[in-house]
């Protein structure tokens, strides 16, 4: 069965996609799954680490990014191909990682988020406007081990597509004081939006990058979460945790052609973590 895994936490900047792509990459390349990344944020960072902005641009504009699926929703069109629209082979790994597959977003969401917001409920249009997501991808997710959701740090229409559709959900974080603070937020709001649809969508884990391990406040961060995970106030906090690394900042860099995970997360340290993160993803997810 195809396992599909949101990654959200409504502070930005604490890893979100970075933890997508690598994960991704590396069940890909590394465990040989076929494995999805979808693409549910505006500013479009999980696309274009994994195509070029070319691409990127050439397929917005011909209708193959999630752009127009949204707009088909508003428009009561149909030009939307699913088929069309996912990348196979994509990353900058070896010219691309055979298994791996992305559905780009676009820039355009932005404003279509706003008009989804305003759909009148009732069967006026066929499916709610948070079912749009997965009725698109129904058709191919027999295809893929893993559907690995990048979301935006909101909860909007958009977001819950992404969660309606899933099997759980991680949290990134950093192990400061304001990326775990909305943490409890989210497992509430998302709870109350499964069950209002009547699913469960539980949360699989905590996942912490951008660890400073001279940082007091991040080791006292990082132990009172693994406390509060043993006590069961928290989901479990991922084993593996991964450090502040500029090799690590510069892996989402589409145009830096390498060869092998090893050279693109960085010899020694920044590799294994990932490596080891993966494999904590596979048993906990
Ligand atoms: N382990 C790391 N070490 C150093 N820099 C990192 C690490 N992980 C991510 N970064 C950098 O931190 C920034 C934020 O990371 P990322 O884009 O993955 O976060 P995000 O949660 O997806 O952000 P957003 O909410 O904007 O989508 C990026 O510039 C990224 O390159
Ligand atoms: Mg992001």
């Amino acid at each position: 069965m195809t396992k599909i895994i949101s990654f959200i936490n409504l502070k930005g900047g604490v890893g979100k996609t970075t933890s997508t792509v690598a994960i991704a990459e590396f069940l890909a390349d590394e465990h040989r799954k076929n494995v999805l990344v979808v693409d549910l944020d505006p500013q479009t960072n999980a696309t274009v680490a994994l195509i070029s902005e070319e691409e990127w641009q050439r397929r917005d504009d011909a209708g193959q990014t999630l752009k127009q699926l949204f707009k088909d929703k508003l428009e009561k069109t149909n030009v939307f191909n699913v088929n069309d629209a996912i990348v196979r082979n994509v990353s900058n790994l070896h010219g691309g990682i055979p298994r791996l597959a992305l559905l780009p977003s676009s820039l355009g969401l932005i404003e279509l988020q706003d008009q989804l917001a305003l759909i009148p409920g009732g069967n006026f249009y066929a499916i709610s406007p948070v079912d749009v997501l997965a009725g698109a991808l129904r058709p191919v997710l027999d295809g893929f081990d893993y559907v690995l959701i990048d979301c935006p740090p909101n909860l909007g229409i958009i977001t819950l597509n992404g969660i309606g559709m899933s099997n759980g959900y991680v949290i990134p974080v950093v192990p400061d004081i304001l990326s775990t603070y909305g943490v409890p937020q989210i497992l509430n709001r998302i709870e109350t939006f499964a069950s209002t649809k009547g699913i469960s969508v539980p949360s699989k884990g905590i996942i912490v990058s951008k660890y400073r391990v001279q940082s007091v406040l991040h080791n006292s961060r990082l132990s009172q979460m693994q406390q509060a995970a043993a006590r069961n106030e928290l989901p479990p906090v991922f084993p593996t945790v991964i450090p502040e690394a500029a090799k690590i900042a510069e892996a989402v860099d589409f145009e830096a052609r390498v060869n092998t995970l090893r050279q693109k997360y960085g010899y020694g340290n920044n590799y294994e973590r990932y490596s080891e993160l993966t494999k904590d993803f596979v048993r906990l997810c």
